[in-house]
């Protein structure tokens, strides 16, 4: 290891991968994915060369929000397996290097938790103040104008004692109440118990919004916002999200998981603009360690756009904050549906030799894109509170796709969402026996990371841009790599004088590389 390198963290060397469980192997024949499915596919993700998984919610749900409506913080959904189950996936996980990250879902619990079901019992129940809850407006309706990501009022009227309770997504997953003592204290003890239990750290969810204004101030609408638009735009977030008061509770979080040996990680779910999302690495880098950076999501697809993103980002950063990247998660498009097949390569260049820690979306490595869902198999709940906006989220969870057999070797019954019509020909196995897959390339990118410190720790420099090319530099010492992307479908001339002294050594087409000339969606990486 290079004496920079034992400077930094694992996670800050490493690459995260995201598992959506029910999508990813399905173990008992019910058609949806499961605990022992993931560790029987340990193997393939240690091969794969990431350094820790993050699971989506395995928790005991009704799954409204297929596991994101919580009605156990400290068990396993039995869809899912069992707490066993978990453990053992944990130690085969440890055995194979790899670590483990759960999802923590602090912002709002299902409506199922005995919590919420002892609190809308009565208004002088114990646990009342552990919800929002407020009195209608004068005129009966809700006591204010926000509004639910999932569309509509985030406010449900409760018929048992005439309040509204707050749900900033659906009327299923009403928000906890972070200002109460015993919520808050109930919460943070969730943390412990699987911290306790050698789990890694956690992805926080819905991070923004855990906090809302204890006035309840409306929200200012937003001018730019036209009809036919996702309706939650219509409101600028102002007093329902990002508040200040969310810094003495992400805080909190950090210094419990610093509390246990140091090395345990705390990423947020922040969908927010890059000078409000850098805040939350907290004064003097004592917040997350890392709040998700989704802006080449949001960023459209271009060399000048993503260079300016990055150079954006790189700026804002403080010293102490280590930055990271991700192209696609299971709420948004898949990257390869975003930016097609062939620029899909150039992205996994681009995510795996940036500065910064990257998250893999599952199926990413594979290329996988999203499937178009027939009306009579939607499951995305936003589908139908939505509808006719396309934010419907099963085209990007569809399963895995493991190999050519009936069901793609996720299951042997036909699967909770539609396979890709493609999996016979786009699967693991078969990319795994093809020396020019997508698949291929993961591995290559991923094996160069973890061999070259100046891409996994070293500085970022941005070389040259202009409407087709982005180059930029990563150095260690003495140590250069240089990027060359190529984001035009036609072939580009290396700019005079840029990487001369530079010998190409890997094309995002695995092929022999041609010095001096980029082909039509093709990235170059120079030494
Ligand atoms: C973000 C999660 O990623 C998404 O899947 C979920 O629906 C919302 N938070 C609410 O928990």
């Amino acid at each position: 290891m290079h004496a920079n390198e034992k400077d930094h963290a694992w996670w800050q060397r490493g690459i995260i991968y995201q598992i959506y469980p029910r999508s990813f192997m399905d173990s008992n024949g019910d058609g949806t994915g499961d605990l022992p499915g993931i560790t029987a596919r340990l193997d393939y993700l240690a091969r794969l060369g990431v350094d820790a998984i993050w699971i989506s919610p395995i928790f005991p749900s009704p799954m409204a929000d297929f596991g994101y409506d919580v009605a156990n913080y400290t068990g396993v959904d039995p869809l899912f397996g069992s707490l066993d189950d978990l453990d053992q996936l944990v130690e085969a996980a440890h055995q194979r290097g790899l670590r483990v990250l759960l999802d923590y879902v602090p912002n709002h619990t299902s409506d199922a938790h005995p919590w919420f079901v002892e609190s809308r019992s009565s208004r002088d129940n114990l646990r009342r103040e552990w919800y929002i809850w407020r009195d209608p407006n004068p005129d009966g309706g809700p006591p204010n104008n926000w509004v639910s990501v999932f569309g509509g009022s985030a406010w449900e009227l409760d018929p048992t004692t005439d309040q509204y309770y707050y749900h900033a997504y659906l009327r299923e997953q009403p928000d906890l109440n972070w200002r109460s003592p015993a919520a808050h204290a109930a919460m943070l003890d969730v943390l412990r118990f699987w911290l306790d239990r050698g789990i890694d750290g956690f992805r926080i969810d819905a991070l923004r919004q855990v906090i809302k204004d204890d006035q309840f101030r409306d929200d200012p609408l937003d001018p730019a916002w036209t009809e036919g638009q996702d309706p939650y735009l219509s409101r600028v977030h102002l007093h329902s999200t990002d508040r200040p008061e969310l810094m003495d509770i992400v805080h909190e979080f950090r210094a419990l998981a610093d509390s246990y040996n140091g090395d345990r990680l705390m990423i947020g779910e922040l969908y927010l603009p890059i000078e409000r999302l850098i805040a939350y690495y907290g004064a003097d880098g004592q917040g997350l360690h890392l709040p998700f950076n989704f802006h080449l999501i949001l960023t459209a697809w271009g060399a000048r756009r993503v260079a300016g993103l990055v150079e954006t980002y790189e700026a804002a950063l403080p010293v102490y904050a280590w930055p990271n990247w991700v192209l696609g998660n299971h709420d948004r498009p898949r990257v390869a549906s975003r930016v097609g097949a062939a620029q899909a390569r150039v992205a996994a260049m681009l995510l795996l030799t940036l500065r910064g820690t990257p998250t893999v979306y599952q199926g990413e490595e594979i290329g996988m894109h999203d499937v178009d869902i027939p009306p009579e198999m939607i499951q995305d709940p936003v589908a139908h509170s939505l509808p006719g906006l396309g934010l419907g989220r099963d085209p990007e969870r569809t399963p895995m796709q493991w190999d050519a057999s009936e069901f793609a070797g996720f299951s042997s019954v036909p699967p909770w969402l539609p396979l890709a019509d493609d999996f016979a020909t786009a699967n693991v196995q078969s990319q795994e026996a093809e020396p020019k897959s997508m698949l291929s390339l993961y591995r290559r990118l991923i094996e160069l990371r973890r061999a070259t410190p100046a891409l996994s720790v070293g500085s970022y420099r941005q070389v040259y841009v202009d409407d087709d090319l982005f180059i930029y530099a990563r150095e260690l010492g003495s140590r250069r790599v240089m990027v060359a992307l190529n984001f035009s479908h036609g072939e580009r001339a290396l700019p005079a004088g840029v990487g001369e002294e530079l010998r190409p050594v890997l094309s995002t087409h695995l092929d022999e590389v041609d010095r001096g000339v980029l082909r039509a969606n093709e990235g170059l990486l120079l030494e």
